[in-house]
């Protein structure tokens, strides 16, 4: 796949919704259940991370609701990216960007969501022919401010702001022009995964479903 196949690609993935669930999983029981609830409540591409043991079987089970876009998380090397693709994963995201990563999605047809927080890192991604990427870690990065400025010399690259993003500062990056989504982990709260509260996310992603931009 070549990097501006999968810049449409995932291009089209951040332009489902206002927001990707950043979505940390324990038990891949909850998997159907908490993607039923998303997709539910307005948001059908999810970001399952690879951060727990049960995140693959977690993809498996989710890539089986209807009408979800279910991507791995926390792609690190290239055995993540087979082991994602392998489980179901329509795309994949990183906290950042390596030549091998890079490599093994291209090989492995896993559309990338590569992380960058700098300017010299969007002009490597873009110089690959990368114009879709992540704003990792958004926050810490100097937030919406930063995205912002990010975007003057370079309105080529269109991101979605990750890490410290909330409902309280979401729109803040989704009414700059080069921001299509942003994700984040509080549609999804730990307690309410592991209580079963799928009601109370279903208004969480709704409440973020309708977010302007
Ligand atoms: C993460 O690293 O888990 C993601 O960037 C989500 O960050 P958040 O929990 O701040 O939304």
């Amino acid at each position: 796949m070549t990097p501006a196949h999968a810049s449409d690609l995932t291009a089209q993935v951040c332009d489902l919704a206002p927001v990707i669930p950043v979505l940390v999983v324990k038990d891949a029981a909850h998997a159907t259940p908490l993607a039923t609830a998303l997709i539910a409540g307005g948001l059908p591409a999810l970001e399952v991370t690879l951060r727990t043991p049960a995140a693959l079987d977690v993809i498996r089970e989710m890539a089986q609701v209807d009408g979800g876009v279910v991507g791995a998380g926390t792609l690190l090397t290239e055995q993540d990216v087979i082991n994602a693709k392998e489980a179901g994963a329509s795309f994949g995201v990183s906290p950042g960007a390596t030549d091998r990563l890079l490599d093994a999605c291209e090989a492995n047809d896993l559309p990338l969501l590569a992380g960058a927080a700098t300017a010299s890192e969007a002009m490597a991604l873009l110089a690959r022919g990368y114009t879709v990427a992540k704003f990792f870690p958004a926050e810490a990065n100097g937030g919406a401010k930063a995205l912002k400025a990010i975007g003057a010399p370079i309105p080529q690259v269109s991101f979605c702001p990750t890490g410290g993003v909330s409902l309280a500062n979401a729109r803040d990056y989704l009414s700059l022009p080069n921001v299509r989504c942003v994700g984040g982990s509080w549609v999804a709260p730990s307690d309410k995964v592991e209580t079963g509260d799928w009601d109370g996310i279903t208004a969480l992603a709704a409440e973020a479903s309708n977010l302007p931009r």
